[in-house]
């Protein structure tokens, strides 16, 4: 069956007190807007029309960045969400199949949730998803007779009898695209908000002789965002998820509080990820690594045995081979490590290639920018750098070459070869001792001069 996703993104999310849109605020490293894409995607939708107002062309970027065949409709004036779903109408108008409506405020709900939706819909006309709310405030109630869904009714125009129903609207509705849109055009403002509801559809479709069900999901599915508070709350409660997960998975996490996870990190069975680290987004660690303390991962790839940390940072485009080491105070940008390479302290590598087996030694640079252009590092298989070795790119350092610690390399190192590239010692006998007895007897001097 083919889908269409209308996500509504027009609100202005006054409580954020925020000049972004809140739609664009993210949890675990990704715009809300995405996990609201991403939460349909299973459904393979043909087509999706975020509705967008405040913001919308920061809107209309985040939701092509997701997929690029994204429609973004204007809604100038937030008229309610009946009078938002309305502005997918055009958009819409050549699509045959079911219609599903998510909220771009609203990251959590599950694939399979939405699945049972489209689904359901061989059952009623209108399928509307609904949660047995802990504490149902201010949702629209859900008016049922047996498994029929008669109305919805929005808190503020509810009566006494209907405030005490606890089962509530999540806002997520799925319709055939022809009804949804005929349903939607009668909806009127009528009511104690002045607000086009999108949950009148329901008592409209009754009248039509349609019919309308309900299908329930865990209330913690229907988390919308309102404030910075519950945005705080849902990255807790996603990260909270996470980690679960990835210990279900078979890793270990040795304080699994500390570590947070981006929506898309994946981590391999028997890894262990120590205290404190942080997984930006596009991370992937294979098995049997492991993550040490205070480590920042961010676009990286770790293979299997690989041990980075503690404290190393590794950024976008780093890509960790088996058994590499990337030890304390090293920084990976854009760059490979070939199986067994190692870097094990305060060094940079940017813009670089390290071969197998390769040894970089303390305080090596990667000397990539030149303020203007970047410029790569190749590094060969079993070669020794030597500490402080500063690596003006571009050059190219061969197989087992070694260059010699405080070498400044400005030109290529042929395989095999020793660069020896700094200023030759020179010793001076019994100069020190002098300067310093100078030196001392000045400051006497001075202090005598002082009293
Ligand atoms: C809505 C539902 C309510 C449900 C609750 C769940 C209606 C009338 N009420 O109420 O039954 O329990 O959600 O959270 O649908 N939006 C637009 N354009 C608009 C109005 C809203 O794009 O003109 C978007 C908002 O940005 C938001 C979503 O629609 O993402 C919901 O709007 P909101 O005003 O928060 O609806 P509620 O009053 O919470
Ligand atoms: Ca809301």
């Amino acid at each position: 069956m083919a889908t269409a996703l209308i996500i509504l993104a027009a609100g202005m999310g006054t409580r954020m007190n925020s000049d972004r849109p809140k739609v664009l605020h993210e949890v675990a490293g990704a715009p809300l807007l995405h996990h609201a894409m991403a939460s349909a995607a299973p459904l393979e939708p043909e087509r999706i029309v975020v509705v967008a107002g405040h913001g919308s062309e920061a809107v209309s970027r985040a939701a092509r960045a997701y997929d690029e065949t994204a429609e973004v409709v204007l809604q100038e004036e937030q008229l309610g969400t009946g009078h938002a779903v309305a502005q997918a109408r055009e958009a819409l108008a050549d699509f045959d199949g079911e219609v599903v409506v998510l909220y771009g405020d609203t990251p959590f709900i599950r694939p399979e949730t939405l699945e049972a939706m489209v689904e359901a819909r061989a059952q009623a006309d209108l399928v509307v998803l609904g949660f047995e709310a802990a504490d149902p405030g201010r949702y629209g109630r859900l008016v049922t007779q047996g498994a029929r869904l008669e109305r919805i009714v929005e808190f503020k125009d509810a009566t006494d009898e209907e405030r005490a129903i606890t089962l509530c609207n999540s806002g997520v509705i799925c319709a055939d695209r022809e009804a949804l849109f005929e349903l939607v055009a009668e909806v009127g403002n009528d009511n104690a908000s002045g607000e086009y509801y999108l949950t009148d559809v329901v008592a409209l479709a009754a009248a039509k002789g349609l019919s309308a069900t309900a299908i329930t999901c865990d209330e913690a599915e229907t988390l919308g965002i309102n404030s910075r508070a519950e945005l705080a709350a849902a990255e807790t409660a996603f990260q909270a998820r996470a980690r679960a997960e990835a210990m279900e998975m078979g890793v270990t996490l040795a304080a699994p509080e500390t570590v947070w996870f981006s929506y898309d990190t994946a981590v391999g069975r028997d890894t262990i990820v120590e205290q404190n680290v942080i997984f930006g987004p596009g991370v992937t660690v294979e098995s049997g690594a492991r993550i040490r303390a205070f480590s920042h991962l961010e676009g990286a790839h770790v293979s299997r045995g690989a041990i980075v940390g503690p404290y190393a940072r590794l950024r976008p485009g780093a890509e960790l081979a088996e058994e590499v080491h990337v030890g304390n105070f090293v920084e990976v940008k854009n760059a490979t490590l070939d199986e067994g390479a190692k870097a094990n302290h305060l060094t940079y590598l940017g813009d670089a290639h390290v071969g197998a087996g390769t040894n970089i030694g303390a305080g090596t640079i990667t000397c990539n920018y030149d303020g203007v252009f970047k410029h790569r590092t190749e590094i060969g298989a079993r070669a020794f750098i030597g500490s402080n070795t500063m690596l003006v790119a571009p050059v190219k350092v061969g197989d087992e070459a070694m260059t010699a610690t405080g070498t400044v390399v400005t030109a290529d190192v042929p395989e095999g070869a020793l660069a020896v590239g700094r200023a030759r010692q020179e010793n001076k006998p019994g100069f020190a001792r002098r300067m310093f007895e100078k030196l001392k007897s000045r400051k006497a001097r001075q202090q005598k001069e002082a009293v």
